[in-house]
């Protein structure tokens, strides 16, 4: 169902919402978090632009949603650059910013290829680059706003073959740190760090090797995988008034998975199970 006399997008209230009044653009809207993203900021009353490499991904959503959609590659500025300000114009402004395109690949440093090194940091580092300096005079020209970005629990607590990605996501750690001082009190900056999420990035990994979600529940103290909407709504309050006083933060949403790592990590059950307790 779309957007219904501006009442209600799937069922969801508009008027009123967390978001109304306000004007988004999403990078990375055709899939997963971003789409999921989209989804909840329109039922939250904004207007919503989606951006994406996959142009028809990126339409499919908009009409959903009641939206724009723009076919873009975040690797290039200009082309970012220009959907941007289309996307103000079409929309009456740029109120928030959700830098969440992204794309990963597993593999030794010694054997990654500069190719492929490259393309990694240019997608989900540059782009995010790409996103704030084409995004903030927006925000800016429009009195103020929020950027949210997407990180990864893997630049805080990388495993091994994944070097590039995790470089590439605390960068955005990082960068998100700086903007939100750079840019306040006008503008609020944070990140989201998603644990495993289900979405066409984890599918190959979850699909080719069935055992690691049953791991993956066993290790998650929340006892499940996570899902786009789980991401889509931390965003939704980080971009809305109830995070008011929040910025610069890259806020883990993982169930809690990466919170083992203490040296007694599980002890407790081993020494219950010795004395016979449940
Ligand atoms: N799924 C997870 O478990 C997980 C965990 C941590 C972080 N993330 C991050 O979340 C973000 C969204 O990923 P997802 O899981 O929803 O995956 P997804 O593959 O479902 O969605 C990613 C979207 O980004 C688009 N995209 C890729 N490269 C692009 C480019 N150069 N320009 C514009 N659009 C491009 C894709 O077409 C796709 O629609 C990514 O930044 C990813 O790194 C995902």
């Amino acid at each position: 169902m779309g957007l219904v006399n501006g009442v209600s997008v799937n069922g969801h209230l508009v008027n009123g919402g967390l978001l109304a009044g306000h004007r988004a653009v999403i990078t990375g809207g055709g899939s997963g978090i971003g789409r999921a993203t989209a989804r909840r900021m329109a039922a939250e009353g904004a207007r919503v632009t989606v951006l994406d490499i996959d142009g028809e991904a990126a339409s499919a959503v908009a009409e959903e949603i009641g939206g724009h959609a723009y076919r873009v590659d975040v690797t290039d500025y200009d082309g970012l650059e220009s959907a941007l300000h289309r996307a103000a114009e079409a929309m009456g402004g740029l109120s928030l910013l959700f830098n969440n395109a992204g794309t990963g690949s597993i593999g030794h440093i010694h054997e990654t290829t500069l190719e492929e090194w490259s393309r990694l940091i240019a997608i989900n580092l540059t782009g995010v680059f790409h996103g704030f300096r084409a995004g903030v005079p927006l925000i800016q020209a429009a009195g103020g706003g929020a950027i949210v970005s997407t990180s990864s629990i893997s630049g805080i607590r990388p495993a091994a073959g994944e070097a590039a990605y995790s470089a590439a996501k605390a960068g955005v750690a990082a960068m998100t740190a700086n903007a939100a001082l750079e840019y306040a009190p006008d503008i609020r900056v944070n990140a989201v760090a998603p644990g495993m999420i289900r979405t066409a990035l984890t599918e190959p990994l979850l699909g080719g090797f069935p055992h690691l979600t049953e791991r993956y529940e066993r290790s998650t103290p929340l006892g499940r995988l996570g899902e786009p909407e789980d991401i889509a709504d931390v965003v939704v309050f980080l971009c809305s008034e109830q995070a008011r006083f929040i910025t610069g933060q890259n806020i883990v949403i993982d169930g809690g998975m990466t919170l083992h790592g203490s040296g007694v990590d599980g002890v407790l059950d081993e020494v219950h199970k010795l004395m016979g307790r449940a």
